[in-house]
């Protein structure tokens, strides 16, 4: 069992959760036996969030959850693995952000171990505010398992394959630019950074929906193994580098609930993946790049090659002249400098979609924070020898500069929001289990379900 089935419609007898903040608890206290005051008490139960306590209030056993009055993602996210295995019902209407806590509180990846314990279950009867919540918590967890499978079972074929998947299941029409025919396309940047590889580098491309919906096209890094190329990371800097086509795997899972949701939007989903690598033949330092844009980018550090495979898919996407370009890219740790591993930075020229998704990312527990694309250090991507170079030698404003060689390759017309995120939970908090991390793919969802449904 999983987090798939860690929601369901009906139960026999569910065990009732009765959620109480400190205040209802005295009042409950007034209200029951001296032996529930007691037993809950004694397991320090003050109603506080992140507390429980079992107590037997009617002929069944209940469990008291403490919270704050208000239901978040957190609400519930961690008592999946924290109650015994079973089914749970709550006391009180909750919506849907608190069951989509419960359902991704109740992740796990056992590709490779089997899990311990089932994790509890959740009876939501309300049939709408069930499949909803499964829907999200299935693209979360999409994008989880992406993340979280290492590199040697998910190279850029993998990758490709996981995008085919999902076109035949939702009818989308695919194409995917393999090894040299990325050079027969222009799209010179993603194969120089993936040539080195035994799997060869590659643009996935799927399209999907009525052609008279507005268009949306999604971009997500897929650098499958980030080893830094020649410009080699260290050792603990590598470690966590299967995680780097999170973005990918962001931009896949959300676009899977975009097409399960049957959102009125014309998709694009932009997935150009590579590993980055080294052999005689990998790319260098010092070496020109030729890109879809006709710009040409000169090699500072082989390192910074997440935006040269963005470049080149932006590049791409901007033809179509969509009316929303989006990209997710674990793309600098100089943003997570900024931001910290738990805060996604979100680079927009406008204004108006930056404070929506703002909020959006507020009310859903998935907080997003804009930085600047601050035009006067574009300077600083200037090359003596090329239009540009992928990374600047100054060790300043790193998310910044990335950001803004990006915009380099998105037409003005279009609306462009970039985000540079960590895609990783270093430690597990209610409903985010250590490892893999869809980051941003609720608010980006909630924003366009409003801007465009
Ligand atoms: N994938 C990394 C960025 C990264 C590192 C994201 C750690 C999250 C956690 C990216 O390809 C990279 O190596 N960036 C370099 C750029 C530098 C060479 C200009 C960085 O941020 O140090
Ligand atoms: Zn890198
Ligand atoms: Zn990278």
């Amino acid at each position: 069992m999983n987090q798939s089935e860690s929601i369901i419609p009906n139960a026999e007898q569910p065990s009732q959760i009765i959620l109480l903040n400190p205040s209802d608890y005295e009042k409950w206290r007034g209200e029951n036996s001296d032996i529930d005051n007691e037993l809950s008490q004694n397991q320090g139960f003050a109603g506080k969030p992140g507390q429980t306590a079992w107590v037997k209030s009617s002929e069944k056993l209940s469990v008291l959850v403490g919270w704050d009055g208000e239901a978040t993602l957190e609400t519930l996210g961690n008592l999946p693995y924290k109650l015994p295995e079973g089914v749970y019902v709550v006391d009180k209407e909750i919506d849907l952000n608190a069951i989509i806590g419960w359902g991704l509180g109740a992740y796990s990846f056992d590709r490779y171990k089997k899990p311990s314990r089932a994790p509890a279950q959740l009876e939501i009867k309300n049939q709408q505010l069930r499949e909803k919540a499964l829907a999200i918590v299935d693209a979360v967890s999409l994008g989880r398992d992406l993340i979280n499978t290492p590199a040697s079972d998910m190279s850029p074929s993998h990758l490709e394959a996981e995008v085919f998947s999902l076109a035949e299941q939702f009818e989308a029409s695919f194409n995917c630019w393999i090894g040299d025919e990325l050079l027969d396309h222009g799209c010179g940047a993603i194969h120089a950074v993936g040539r080195a590889a035994d799997d060869p580098p590659r643009l996935v491309d799927l399209q999907w929906g009525d052609e008279s919906n507005p268009q949306v096209c999604l971009v997500g890094k897929g650098v499958t193994f980030d080893s830094g190329g020649l410009d080699l990371k260290s050792a603990a800097g590598m470690r966590q580098m299967k995680k780097d086509m999170g973005g990918a795997a962001i931009a896949i899972g959300l676009a899977k609930l975009i097409m399960s949701q049957n959102l009125p939007v014309q998709l694009r989903l932009l997935i150009p993946t590579a590993e980055n690598s080294i052999s005689g033949n990998a790319f260098r330092p010092g070496d020109v790049l030729s890109t879809r844009k006709g710009l040409t980018v000169e090699i500072d550090n082989t390192d910074a090659e997440g935006r040269l495979l963005l470049c080149d898919a932006l590049a791409l996407a901007s033809e179509s002249e969509p009316d929303l370009i989006i990209d997710f890219a674990t793309l600098t740790g100089a943003a997570r400098s900024a931001v910290g591993a738990e805060i996604s930075a979100m680079f927009t020229d406008s204004d108006s979609i930056a404070d929506k998704l703002f909020t959006h990312g507020e009310t859903n527990s998935d907080p997003v924070w804009r930085m600047p694309l601050h035009e006067p250090y574009s300077s600083m991507l200037d090359s003596k020898i090329a239009d540009l170079v992928n990374s600047s030698s100054s060790g300043y404003a790193g998310a910044i500069t990335a950001a803004l060689f990006l915009n380099r390759f998105v037409s003005n017309q279009t609306d462009w929001v970039h985000f540079d995120l960590m895609a990783y939970n270093t430690k597990t908090r209610p409903a985010r289990p250590e490892g893999g991390e869809a980051m941003a793919l609720r608010t980006v969802y909630s924003y366009l379900e409003e801007a465009y449904a």
